[in-house]
């Protein structure tokens, strides 16, 4: 079987070392994930007053898009120890109309990344609040906190280092087989 993931960046940067973490996971994960990356940056924030029968078109496409996964991968940096609003507003909007939320057991993993070496670990465990009351079941481990991203790629955007390599495998393949399970 093969599953289709929809992928949530949560820096909007042109040159994102998140959006590159993203791409290396997608990258070094097993044939049986196929990954949509889902563009954040352009959705109206968030006002129960604009959603009636007719929402704004980037709110609608991002609840499709949402729907039609198997599962969901958040790979985010830390904004002042959560996650960026961008990616909030993002998990606000597709768990709304009440009753109708988009990520509702949607099977999900976080990875966190950072310059430095704390990697993220608070916009993580923010984001890991958030997807209980989702009701998304969210992998535990491995836990994927990614510090030093400055130093992970080289020019062409490949990670470096054959460990980091390996741990980015080990994170996708335990995440493709909690997609697996979760689906069955
Ligand atoms: C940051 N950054 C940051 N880093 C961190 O480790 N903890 C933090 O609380 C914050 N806070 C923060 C707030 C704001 C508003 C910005 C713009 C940045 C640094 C940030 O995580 C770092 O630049 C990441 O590398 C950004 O990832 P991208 O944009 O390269 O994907």
């Amino acid at each position: 079987d093969t599953f289709e993931i929809a992928v949530f960046v949560g820096s909007l940067r042109t040159g994102s070392l998140t959006r590159k973490l993203a791409e290396a996971l997608a990258d070094l994960a097993p044939a049986s994930l196929r990954f949509k990356f889902i563009e954040i940056g352009d959705l109206p924030f968030y006002n129960p007053d604009l959603d009636t029968d007719t929402p704004p078109a980037s709110w609608a496409r991002l609840r499709t898009d949402i729907a039609a996964a198997d599962g969901v991968l958040f790979v985010t940096p830390e904004y002042n120890r959560s996650i960026p609003a961008a990616l909030k507003n993002a998990i606000d909007i597709a768990s709304r109309p009440y009753g109708q939320s988009a990520w509702n057991g949607k099977p999900a993993a976080v990875v966190s990344g950072s310059g430095g070496a704390l990697a993220g670990f608070g916009a993580n465990h923010h984001l890991r609040q958030m997807l209980v009351v989702l009701d998304m079941p969210t992998m535990a481990q491995p836990e994927a906190y990614i510090g030093h991203l400055g130093d992970l790629f080289d020019a062409a955007g490949k990670v470096k280092s054959e460990d980091t390599r390996a741990f980015l495998r080990q994170i996708a393949t335990s995440f493709a087989a909690w997609v697996a399970r979760h689906a069955a």
